[in-house]
């Protein structure tokens, strides 16, 4: 049995080994197959989310499994009972396994130490969001046929982005090149990365476009409109253009429409966006056997 709490310290083959199995997934033309039949799950889901918890149950019943959907808003969570006495309930009720997505750093490593079941991150905070991030590589590996020598550039709030940081951890050990593009009040300092014009980021084989947190950068003086965020970060169709003929648009969603990219775009030729969330479903099939195991 194991946990999946990030794609920094997996290793590139253990990364691959879920990429295959993913594929194995997308391949297998029966909706069902009886592979964890009687194994519980618990999908706890401490912050919002659309495509992830939805995401992970289609592939938990893909598997035969059962689910058990925990939602903090209708639970004990808001008589103040804990993270950890939650998931500790959850586990003492017979759960197989937990996905888990929630807001404090640091947390999901204590939990996964202290509970015996394997934990699949969703989501924690601004530090990783692994099942994203093989996606994400799963999209970009089918599109290229390797991760080896592509540039990847990563664009707009970073410093919020749970998803550039799995990114950027998981593409390096493939011998990708990662750079970030950003405005300076969205930026981060943690990460040994380099920033670009948006300009050159448009000359990558995959341009990746993030969700702008607005409302997490007021009084910082910078881009306080969403239209000044467009105009200076936004992709537009001329700038679509600028962009080599095999090169992709990615996003992790959900999208602002009209701010980091235009409405127009969101479904256009170069847009994998719904490729990505397609592609979520087997990947999260693999991870879930993985835990399993
Ligand atoms: N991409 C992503 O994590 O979306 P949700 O927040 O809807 O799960």
């Amino acid at each position: 049995e194991r946990s999946l709490l990030g794609l920094k310290d997996l290793s590139r083959e253990e990364i691959t080994f879920i990429l295959d199995r993913a594929a194995h997934w997308e391949q297998q033309q029966e909706k069902v197959t009886p592979t964890l039949v009687h194994k519980f799950v618990a999908n706890m889901f401490f912050e919002n989310s659309t495509r992830t918890r939805n995401s992970f149950e289609m592939a938990e019943k893909r598997l035969g499994m059962e689910v058990i959907n925990f939602s903090a808003e209708s639970s004990s969570v808001e008589k103040g009972e804990s993270i950890y006495d939650t998931v500790r309930t959850l586990e003492s009720l017979g759960m197989d396994v937990g996905v888990i997505r929630l807001k404090p750093v640091g947390l999901l490593q204590e939990l996964a130490e202290r509970v015996q079941i394997p934990l699949i991150n969703a989501g924690d905070g601004n530090n990783e969001h692994p099942t994203q991030a093989l996606l994400d590589l799963y999209t970009m590996r089918k599109e290229f046929g390797s991760l080896e020598g592509l540039n990847v550039a990563i664009v707009g709030d970073v410093e919020h982005s749970r998803v550039a940081r799995s990114n950027l951890w998981a593409l390096e050990k493939f011998g990708a090149s990662v750079n970030f593009c950003a405005p300076d009040n969205m930026r981060t300092n943690d990460l040994d990365v380099s920033y670009i014009s948006f300009e050159e980021a448009l000359r990558a084989d995959v341009v990746m476009m993030l969700r702008v947190q607005l409302e997490r950068h007021k009084g910082s003086g910078l881009f306080t409109s969403t239209e000044q965020y467009r105009s200076a970060y936004g992709m537009t169709a001329e700038r679509m253009g600028m962009m080599k003929e095999h090169a992709i648009i990615m996003h992790p969603a959900p999208v602002n429409r009209n701010v980091e990219i235009d409405d127009e775009l969101v479904e256009c030729s170069k847009s994998r966006i719904f490729t990505q969330m397609k592609n979520g479903v087997p990947v999260r099939m693999a991870v879930m056997e993985r835990a399993l195991r």
